[in-house]
């Protein structure tokens, strides 16, 4: 898709050029003496056309104007959440394959975000997966341009809002493939692709030299498979060398059957997307290499299969993990813990300012937030807030749960240092105190995002979260010269 963004106002909309124009109407609008101006503020004055979220007045062919169908949108106050909401659905609402070149003209100065969220929306309103279709209908929207009184304002945040898209929609790629075709091997050639950048540097390690790092619980989820795991390390390179990278660390289980402690056959499709983690990184490493901020990055991936065959591993075997901590696998299921448990040790070497691991980790996060806010989990005030707050900007919203002690009781085993689950109660926190065990040498945080990644239903599909939380968060982090 094209991006462009140019010089915007009622006067002069009856030049643009495009299958459909959107002027975005927000409660502070004030009608200049234009004939479109005027018009606006007649189907105001009649109540044929009000200001708040999402109501929509379609005008057909209005004389004089180039493009032949024009969506008066009201935003409301016109924050970045109101202008989301409102895009998403003037875009679903025009949605057509007629619909080539779209407009959206803002008619007063864009708030905060506001321009962000309208790109976003539209991306989102428009994105179709064709990979596996034999004839892909893709995306039929071409070019989207937005309009502004004042380009110069807008211009840094509209650039950063398309390596954003590109970044998203990366994600999602990966993220919905069916798991036949988002191997680890498959996953570790995405990761080398970006390798292209000049920035970045791709590095992945097979079975034997995952062997060699002692990563005992990573190689005992994916001794169930066919197919070899891949520990896939990037590194994004914009500041010096001597400047301390954030470790990003995705969980990329690319197919979760439960193992031994096998799923119920019911929606087990969806477990294509427990690699949504992982993909969230890529996608990342994608922004970045277009973004080229001056901060040093790593990214993380382990991934492999968690499947059954005769070498399985068996619930109560006990592993040693790199850290040297024994584990007791008392549920195969719970396999993303096992193998993020070796990648954040690895972690260490780098010295990192601050490790985010993000993961489809446990179903009990869904049942606690549900499909709106992940799950943030972190031992470091800072660095919590800081994700929580980039959350918020970039409405790619995370909630933050506890952590106290107590919660890790349940993980006490006679059999080994640590069990890898505890009872059902509070699942999603003991599968963070499991993780914490391994983050002892650095400021860390952990996102759940078992119920934002992708949607079940007939909107089936991965949503690209949180690539625009982690972005926003990493654009945050101290700049280096
Ligand atoms: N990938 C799942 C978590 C999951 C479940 C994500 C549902 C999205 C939707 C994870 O590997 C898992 O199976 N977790 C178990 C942990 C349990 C065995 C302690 C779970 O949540 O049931
Ligand atoms: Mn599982
Ligand atoms: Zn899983």
């Amino acid at each position: 898709m094209n991006f462009e963004l140019h010089t915007f106002a009622l006067s002069t909309a009856a030049k643009e050029k495009c299958d459909a124009q959107i002027i975005l109407v927000s409660a502070s609008f004030k009608p200049a003496k234009d004939a479109l101006s005027v018009l606006v503020a007649q189907t105001l004055k009649a109540g044929d056309f009000e200001t708040k979220v999402g109501k929509t007045l379609l005008i057909y062919r209005p004389a004089g104007l180039a493009s032949s169908r024009v969506v008066l949108l009201g935003i409301g106050e016109g924050s970045a959440k109101e202008v989301r909401k409102a895009v998403a659905t003037a875009v679903a609402a025009v949605k057509s394959d007629k619909i080539k070149t779209l407009h959206l003209g803002f008619t007063t100065e864009p708030q905060t975000g506001a321009v962000r969220a309208a790109v976003l929306a539209v991306a989102e309103a428009s994105y179709v997966y064709t990979s596996t279709k034999s004839k892909p209908e893709g995306r039929q929207l071409q070019s989207i341009s937005v309009g502004v009184a004042n380009v110069a304002g807008s211009q840094a945040a509209f650039a950063e809002a398309v390596a954003f898209v590109g970044g998203i929609e990366f994600a999602k790629e990966w993220a919905n493939r069916p798991a036949n075709h988002a191997t680890p091997t498959l996953l570790a050639q995405a990761a080398k692709s970006l390798a292209k950048h000049a920035r970045i540097k791709c590095e992945v390690l097979g079975p034997k030299q995952v062997a060699k790092l002692g990563m005992g619980s990573f190689l005992a989820v994916a001794q169930g498979s066919d197919e070899p795991l891949q520990f896939i390390v990037l590194h994004y390179n914009g500041a010096a060398q001597t400047v301390a990278p954030t470790v990003l660390v995705g969980k990329g289980i690319t197919f979760d059957s439960g193992g031994i402690s096998i799923k119920p056959a019911a929606e087990m499709d969806e477990m294509k997307f427990d690699m949504s983690g992982a993909a969230s990184v890529l996608g990342v490493f994608k922004a970045l290499a277009d973004l080229k901020p001056k901060i040093n990055v790593v990214g993380l991936i382990p991934a492999c299969e968690n499947l059954i065959n005769g070498r399985a591993v068996k619930p109560g075997d006990v592993v040693t993990s790199m850290s040297g901590q024994t584990i007791e696998i008392l549920n195969t299921d719970a396999e993303g813990r096992l193998v993020l448990c070796d990648a954040l040790t690895y972690a260490e070497r780098f010295k990192p300012r601050a490790v985010v691991d993000i993961a489809t980790l446990t179903g009990a996060c869904v049942v606690a937030l549900g499909a709106v806010r992940s799950g943030l989990f972190s031992s470091n005030e800072e660095l919590a807030a800081a994700l929580l707050s980039s959350g918020e900007s970039s409405l790619d919203l995370c909630w933050r749960l506890p952590l106290d002690d107590e919660y890790a009781e349940g993980l006490k085993t006679n059999f080994a240092d640590v069990a890898n689950v505890a009872g059902r109660a509070g699942g999603a926190v003991t599968a963070a105190k499991f993780l914490q065990r391994f983050t002892a040498k650095f400021p860390w945080a952990h996102l759940d995002i078992a119920g934002t990644a992708w949607k079940s239903g007939a909107a089936k599909g991965a949503t690209g979260r949180p690539v625009a939380l982690l972005l926003d968060y990493l654009l945050q982090s101290p700049k280096t010269k």
